[in-house]
């Protein structure tokens, strides 16, 4: 495997990426969205992500392969050095370490932007994801029971925390 070039997204991509995370939308539990947002609002997702947190794709062979991104927790004040994190990698690019290497490009990034925590939620059953968060220093926090209904059914979500730095910046 060529190593994937990890680089910021950009409004183009928004298509490409769009089409990695529609399926994860209409056919699982892994997102809890359940109509697919446009290639406009995906397109907006990605400019309002790079305005205050992150976003940033791998690509290999000149194509994205994969994604991950950083985005506001909760939206009140005390909450804003906080940051929820997602990451989606293409069938037939997973296990192959390009989950890994997307975070561990993006949480160096949050933290130079002066956000302290990372948090991930990721519903449950995804071995893949709760090994990736481990793999890269998240700690489980807890799990919500039942939290999101989706496909007629209860779905519990697992809650991941990893610390980015001690305070945020002085003058922010
Ligand atoms: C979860 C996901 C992002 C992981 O990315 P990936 O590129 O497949 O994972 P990597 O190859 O980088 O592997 C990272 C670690 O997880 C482990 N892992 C990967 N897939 C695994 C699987 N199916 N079962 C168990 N462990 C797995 C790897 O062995 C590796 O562990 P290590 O660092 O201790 O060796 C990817 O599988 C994916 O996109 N899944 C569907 C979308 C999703 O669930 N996103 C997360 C939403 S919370």
């Amino acid at each position: 495997m060529t190593e994937p070039r990890i680089r910021d997204a950009t409004m183009e991509d928004a298509e490409a990426l769009l089409a990695i995370y529609r399926p994860f939308v209409a056919n699982t539990i892994v997102s809890f969205e359940v109509e697919a947002p446009s290639v406009a609002e995906f397109r907006q997702r990605i400019d309002h992500a790079l305005e205050r947190w992150a976003w940033i794709v791998a690509e290999q062979g000149g194509r994205p392969v994969g994604y991950a991104y950083g985005t506001a927790h909760r939206p009140r004040s005390a909450y804003q050095w906080s940051v929820e994190t997602s990451v989606y990698v293409d069938d037939g690019h997973r296990g192959m370490g390009i989950g890994k290497r997307l975070y561990a490009r993006l949480m160096p990034i949050l933290a130079d932007k002066g956000y302290c925590n990372a948090y991930a939620g990721i519903t449950l059953p995804n071995e893949a994801s709760i090994a990736l968060h481990r793999s890269v220093g998240f700690v489980p926090v807890g799990v919500f029971r039942r939290v999101g209904h989706k496909f007629g059914a209860w779905h519990d979500v697992s809650w991941w925390h990893l610390p980015l730095r001690e305070d945020p910046p002085p003058n922010p």
